[in-house]
C-alpha cells in the first residue's frame, strides 16, 4: 500500500512493506551494516499487528525497496527496531522523511512516547536521532554482540503528533 511520494524526491514512494520485500530487505541489512535477520524473523513480524513497517522505493530502478522503517508498538510506546537508508541515497533527507512517516504512524495508534537502540560507535545514527528529536535516557551495558558493545537508549515524545496531520521530521507534507 503507498503512503506518499517522498518531497526530497518524487521517485521515490514511501509504502508499506510485504513478505515479497524480504529479499530487498535482507540485502539493505548487508549494505547497511545491520546485523542480518533470517527470512523467518522478517516474515514473523510482517505477519504482527502490532508492527509498522514501511519502506522507501525507487519508481526508477529496479532495485526497488532502497529503505526501511520496522517499528513495534505496544500501546503508549513505540520501539524502533531498525531503520536503513541504502548508502547510495543516505544524507538527501530520505531517512528523515521515512522516520517521520514511523512516527506518525505510531501517534495514529496512539503511541505517546518513541525508544530505540543504538550502538554507542554509530555516530551517524546517533547525530541523525538527536536531529530528528530523540534524547538519550540510559545506557545499556554490552546489549549488542557481534561484537559486544553498550547501548544508548533514546526518548521521544510522540503527544504532539495525534493533533498534526502527516507530515515528515523535516516539516514537509508528504502524501
Ligand atoms: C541512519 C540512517 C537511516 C539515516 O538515513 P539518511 O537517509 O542518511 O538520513 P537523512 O538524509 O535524513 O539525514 C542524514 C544526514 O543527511 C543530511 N541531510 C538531510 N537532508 C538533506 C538534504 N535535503 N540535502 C543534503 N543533506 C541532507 C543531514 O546532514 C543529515 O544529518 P543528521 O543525521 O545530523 O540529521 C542511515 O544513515 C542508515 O541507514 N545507516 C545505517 C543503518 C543504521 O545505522 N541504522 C540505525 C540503527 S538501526
Amino acid at each position: 500500500m503507498q503512503m506518499g511520494r517522498s518531497s526530497t524526491d518524487p521517485e521515490i514512494k514511501i509504502v508499506i512493506l510485504s513478505s515479497a520485500d524480504i529479499p530487498e530487505l535482507r540485502r539493505l541489512d548487508l549494505v547497511c551494516g545491520l546485523h542480518p535477520w533470517s527470512v523467518e524473523s522478517y516474515s514473523n513480524l510482517l505477519s504482527r499487528a502490532d508492527v509498522i513497517f514501511l519502506g522507501l522505493i525507487d519508481t526508477r530502478s529496479r532495485r526497488g525497496v532502497v529503505g526501511f522503517f520496522l517499528a513495534s508498538d505496544s500501546g503508549e510506546e513505540l520501539d524502533i527496531l531498525k531503520i536503513a537508508v541504502d548508502p547510495e541515497f543516505q544524507g538527501q533527507g530520505l531517512g528523515g522523511e521515512l522516520l517521520g512517516q514511523g512516527l506518525q504512524a505510531g501517534g495514529q495508534r496512539g503511541c505517546r512516547r518513541c525508544f530505540l537502540e543504538v550502538r554507542i560507535s554509530n555516530q551517524p545514527a546517533r547525530e541523525f536521532y538527536s536531529r530528528n528529536g530523540f534524547g538519550v535516557v540510559a545506557l545499556r551495558k554490552n546489549y549488542y554482540t557481534d561484537p559486544v558493545e553498550d547501548a544508548l537508549i533514546m526518548e521521544k515524545s510522540l503527544g504532539f503528533l495525534s493533533e498534526t496531520p502527516a507530515c515528515s521530521s523535516r516539516g514537509k507534507d508528504v502524501c
